[in-house]
């Protein structure tokens, strides 16, 4: 038996054993109210397992266990801490690929360009922020000269995760490495989408973290990620995901006056100026663009403003990239391009594609090809598609659409277009792609976004500060900074030396 197949094999058996079940108090737990939902893949639409449907009581149960867990990890040295997860890190490396296997399986992202580079992320992710425990540093504050004054970082206690499905285990990594080294502990509400790779990373994390510093429930928005934010012994809220579910946790975080970081949606510009090297410019589209991973990104390029100059040739030059990428089986090393989530995504998608078609003036572009295989027939499977000569104004170029579809939007001025990047609800990432550094270093200064790029679109990456502006959410993730400002409280202590 060759080795997907071994790794497949060992997935499903994991996804049986995970099913129905939550993870607190450092073992599998059954859901108090005794349902679960089925979990399938998106790409056969065959049943991968169960989860359990979580609610009230499986939070209060959940939240007890960080509670119980919190001194005591609270009162390792942060060192001691870090160790703990880079050993965790190194267990998760070894099982990358059956943790790969497990993501795409439940979410149809292709394993060879999405799960598993997200499974090596993963580990990075836990290896950076292990090594970040002595950082968690005060400063001493020359104050008087009868005094010591300094100020500590503590670790703000229980912290409420609530994931989204569209990368479930970087964000999560994003999300739990930092706020365990800095030593809180965590209960996590996964995506109702994926809950069988969390859940599986979790009870690999379970094992080397002591019991009830890492719990997990599965279960759906309102039944068990509002009951987990409302509970008063929660400290922070960390939520990815929609601008509208982003709103309503930031309600709840500010009836009970605690911090919430969010990470919410784009429509990320990318200029690509009259100079700019059109070969690297295209490569870095169909990147920012996250094809392989049907758009499915709040990061993704949607909006691709292009020198008239250019267009007609950049348009060409991605579709022949996209055009030669295979979409099919997630689990086959040979595709490109998995699938949609789900099937209210696929409508999404669809509907919006829609209103691009009926467009007039406007050119559709409808790329690669779906797969033929009979298996894969009813997946949630569609075609990448790029729209030409939308307006800024269009709802097309407004909306998040959160699938593989971007608008080519031609232009004619640098100062044109930089107002028409800026026009925008959303601030998450920018890029420019041009030959002139003064240039590049004026659009950096006047892009609106939290995390701007020049002539690469590279992804978030662990040292990299990440969040943005406007409606795209409040804080920072993956750095040093994100780890001390977002998951510590710093207190002043002044000593009088009289
Ligand atoms: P969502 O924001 O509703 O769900 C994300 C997470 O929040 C899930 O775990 C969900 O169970 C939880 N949640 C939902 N309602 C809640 C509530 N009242 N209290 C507490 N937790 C709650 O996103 P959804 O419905 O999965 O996707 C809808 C759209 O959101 C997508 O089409 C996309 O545009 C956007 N989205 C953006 C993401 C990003 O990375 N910024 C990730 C996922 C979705
Ligand atoms: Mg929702």
């Amino acid at each position: 038996m060759n080795q997907p197949h071994s790794a497949l094999d060992t997935a499903l058996k994991h996804a049986m054993r995970l099913s129905g079940q939550h993870l607190y108090a450092g073992r599998l737990q059954a859901p108090l109210g005794g349902k679960t939902f089925p979990v399938s893949s998106p790409a056969t639409r065959q049943p991968v397992g169960m989860a359990a449907d979580g609610d009230e009581r499986d939070v209060t149960a959940a939240v007890d266990a960080a509670v119980a867990a919190k001194s005591d990890w609270a009162a390792m040295s942060p060192r001691a801490r870090g160790q703990i997860l880079q050993k965790a890190a190194a267990s998760l490396a070894e099982h990358t690929e059956e943790i790969a296997t497990m993501l795409a399986l439940e979410t149809g992202k292709a394993i060879r360009t999405e799960s598993r580079v997200e499974a090596n992320v993963l580990a990075d992710c836990f290896e950076f922020y292990g090594g970040l425990g002595s950082e968690l540093k005060g400063e001493t504050i020359p104050f008087a000269p009868n005094m010591l004054v300094f100020t500590q970082r503590e670790p703000i206690g229980v912290v409420a995760v609530i994931l989204p499905w569209n990368a479930p285990l970087m964000l999560m990594a994003f999300k739990i490495a930092p706020a365990l080294v800095a030593g809180n502990t965590v209960v996590i509400k996964s995506a109702e989408e994926a809950p069988l790779s969390t859940l599986f990373v979790v009870d690999l994390l379970n094992r080397t973290l002591p019991p009830g510093t890492i719990n997990i429930l599965s279960g759906f928005g309102p039944t068990c990620g509002g009951p987990l934010i409302a509970d008063p012994r929660i400290g922070k809220v960390t939520f990815t995901g929609s601008v509208e579910t982003g709103k309503i946790i930031a309600r709840a975080a500010a009836d009970r006056l605690i911090p919430a970081t969010l990470e919410l949606g784009g429509k990320s510009p990318m200029i690509v100026m009259e100079d700019a090297d059109l070969e690297r410019a295209v490569a870095g589209a169909v990147a920012g663009m996250r094809f392989t991973r049907q758009g499915q990104s709040c990061t993704a390029a949607s909006r691709m403003f292009v020198h008239r100059s250019l267009c007609e040739e950049f348009v060409a030059r991605m579709s022949n990239v996209v055009n030669a990428m295979v979409m099919g089986d997630p689990l086959d090393e040979r595709t490109d391009i998995g699938t949609i989530i789900s099937a209210a995504q696929l409508d999404r998608v669809r509907s919006y594609v829609d209103i691009g078609r009926q467009m007039p003036g406007v050119q559709t572009l409808q790329l690669s090809s779906m797969p033929e295989a009979s298996e894969l027939k009813d997946g949630f499977f569609v075609q990448p598609t790029v729209f030409v000569g939308v307006s800024n104004d269009d709802r097309l170029a407004r909306e998040e659409i959160f699938g593989p579809v971007t608008c080519v939007i031609p232009f004619d001025d640098y100062e044109e277009v930089i107002s028409m990047a800026n026009d925008s609800d959303y601030g998450l990432a920018a890029t420019i792609w041009t030959k002139d550094l003064r240039r590049a270093l004026d659009a950096t200064q006047r892009l609106q976004a939290g995390f701007v790029q020049v002539n690469q679109n590279i992804v978030a990456q662990p040292g990299l500060s990440y969040g943005g502006i406007k409606l795209s959410g409040l804080g920072k993730e993956a750095s040093m900074e994100a780890m001390l400002d977002h998951f510590t409280q710093k207190k002043t202590v002044l000593i009088s030396r009289e």
